[in-house]
């Protein structure tokens, strides 16, 4: 199998960077290509895959082609490939951009499927959410899942539930770091060097998520196992509860989703 990545930044090297490391695929195999040729050759000689000069030569020698450039350039760039696209798939990591579009702005012919991961699967520990739609086949969706397992946890989920998606584990990180950087801070206060206070408040949060990863337990029960009435951690959950946490977390996470509905609708 051969892949094209459109857009060697941030995240399209993160991908190639995951696939190779994991042994799903080797260099080989990649082509990438991008607008700035400096940066291409860099991104190629580090992770040693092909560079080529055009979009439509790399999707020109791939069965599967990865769309890894910003929203705004995304429809543009799949119009400039429409013809070598035909019978292909196109994996499209792009936010807010829906495969109708897609498919609209290239005329049509070949397979979309929509993704949204995050920012960890430079570390092999993202979550990509993989959303169907009619112009995809089971196998298809079946290899997206293979490819984006190799870089963290692949969940199928439905296209209008990217949105929530997005807000969730797209956004998710930063509001868990705003967390870890006060639980830092509370520990600074208290007392701590700051590097110790960094390393407790993201031991801390890391702990927190092997425990429901890795446990088949409710994140309820977890958090009642280590709160002893009248204990330390009780103490504090009374003050996160009293300043309402958990409505202004679910606060946070419901305007990321209508901004993500807002700017998929822009025109
Ligand atoms: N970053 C995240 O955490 C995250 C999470 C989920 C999804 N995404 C999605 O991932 C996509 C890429 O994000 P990113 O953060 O990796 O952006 P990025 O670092 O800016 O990478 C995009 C790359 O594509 C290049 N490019 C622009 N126009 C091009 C063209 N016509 N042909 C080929 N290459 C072109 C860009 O060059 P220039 O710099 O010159 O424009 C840049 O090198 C976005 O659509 C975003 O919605 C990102």
């Amino acid at each position: 199998m051969k892949y094209a990545v459109l857009g060697a930044g941030r995240m399209g090297s993160a991908l190639i960077r995951g696939m190779i490391a994991s042994g799903f695929t080797t260099g080989n195999s990649i082509t990438i290509s991008d607008k700035h040729p400096d940066s291409l050759k860099q991104v190629a000689s580090q992770l040693g895959t092909k560079a080529v000069e055009s979009n439509a030569l790399a999707v020109a020698e791939a069965d599967v082609v990865f769309l890894c450039v910003k929203p705004n350039q995304s429809l543009e760039v799949v119009a400039e490939v429409a013809s070598e696209l035909k019978g292909k798939l196109l994996i499209s990591i792009v936010a807010g951009i829906h495969a109708s579009s897609l498919l609209t702005a290239a005329g049509g012919g070949f397979r979309v499927l929509r993704t949204m991961p995050n920012t960890a699967v430079r570390l092999r520990k993202g979550i990509i959410a993989i959303a169907s739609n009619p112009s995809a086949t089971d196998s298809d969706l079946e290899l997206a899942l293979r490819i984006f397992s190799s870089v963290g946890t692949a969940l199928e989920v439905t296209e209008s539930d990217l949105d929530a998606v997005t807000a969730v584990s797209g956004s998710g990180p930063a509001f868990a770091l705003l967390m870890l950087e006060s639980l830092a801070q509370g520990g600074i206060e208290g007392g701590l060097d700051p590097e110790v206070a960094r390393k407790c408040a993201a031991g801390a949060l890391a702990a927190a998520a092997a425990l429901v990863t890795e446990t088949e337990e409710t994140p309820l029960a977890l958090r009642q196992e280590i709160t002893s009435p009248g204990g330390t951690t009780a103490a504090g959950l009374e003050v996160l509860a009293d300043r309402e946490f958990p409505s202004i977390v679910r606060d946070a996470v419901a305007a990321a989703r209508k901004r993500s509905i807002e700017l998929s609708a822009k025109p």
